[in-house]
């Protein structure tokens, strides 16, 4: 009998985790299950306690879910509580215990696929709600020589960058005072990309021969992926390489096994295509 895993979200149709797990497995020998469960807003609590009274091992956890999976954890990882949300959860006896692995998927997509050193580069990240706070933190640990979060409401930056004040060089910017400086990596965390739009950047704030990475992926080019193409990025990707990194890391504390990535994230991308 298989161990059982899943991930939670609502929606949840198109998650491409069962795919990547399921490889996983497979590649790794691993007797792991893996679905998709839709969830309704008001009943995610239920639904994990319905899932682990059911022996399932362990759960992935998507939007709008994630605050409440690290409010659900009684043991969280130092990750989850930088972050101060939880995509990973599993169960030790009468724990839950809750783990963040977006941040550190983003940061071994770039540094391990696409070859990324991020020591003293200067960094923008775009955005200030839960994708960008789960990323700043991993960042910040690659020692950039500094990080600047801009977002469309820039109080929101300022809280954000608030919360990892001491832990690095992070400050914030409003778009349109990011006309005078030049970044080595600008990370897309907003949802823009999502409804197809992008924040309003001013041209040439991207140096020659740097990153633009969204962190939202899609079958086609994102706005994002486009608008750093346009600026001349030496790399511009969108994030199905976080994607499979997150769910890798993610199985690697479930299973004690470190998944090849490769592999699955070129399975995804013709997966996608198709
Ligand atoms: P998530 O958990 O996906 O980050 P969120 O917490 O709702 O979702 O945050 C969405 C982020 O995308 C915010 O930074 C939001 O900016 P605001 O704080 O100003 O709302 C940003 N965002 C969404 N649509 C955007 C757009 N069209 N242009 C620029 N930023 C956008």
């Amino acid at each position: 009998m298989p161990d059982h895993y899943a991930v939670m979200g609502h929606p949840i149709a198109h998650s491409k985790s069962p795919f990547i797990h399921r490889r996983f497995a497979a590649e790794t020998g691993e007797p792991v299950a893996y679905d998709a469960l839709h969830v309704e807003p008001d009943g995610f609590r239920e639904a994990v306690e319905r899932f682990r009274a059911d022996g399932g091992r362990g759960l992935n956890v998507t939007i709008p879910f994630k605050e409440e999976a690290f409010a659900l954890a009684s043991r969280r990882s130092a990750r989850a509580e930088r972050a101060g949300a939880v995509n990973t959860l599993w169960f030790e006896g009468a724990e839950i215990c809750g783990d963040n692995t977006d941040g550190i998927g983003l940061v071994r997509d770039l540094i391990r696929n696409l070859a990324v050193d991020l020591r003293d580069r200067s960094v923008l990240v775009l955005g200030a709600g839960g994708a960008a706070r789960g990323v700043v933190g991993p960042l910040l640990d690659e020692s950039p020589r500094g990080l600047v979060i801009a977002n469309r409401t820039p109080s929101r930056a300022v809280e954000l960058a608030g919360r990892f004040a001491g832990q690095g060089p992070v400050s914030t910017a409003a778009f349109e005072a990011l006309a005078a400086e030049r970044f080595d990596l600008v990370v897309n965390a907003t949802a823009a990309s999502l409804a197809g739009a992008l924040p309003s950047l001013p041209p040439g704030i991207l140096r020659a021969g740097g990153v633009a990475y969204d962190t939202a992926y899609a079958a086609q080019p994102t706005p994002f992926v486009r608008w750093g193409a346009g600026e001349g990025a030496a790399v511009a990707t969108d994030g199905l390489g976080m994607l499979v990194e997150q769910a890798a890391e993610s199985f690697r504390l479930w299973r004690g096994r470190e998944p090849r990535t490769g592999p699955v994230i070129d399975a995804l991308r013709t997966h996608l295509a198709s």
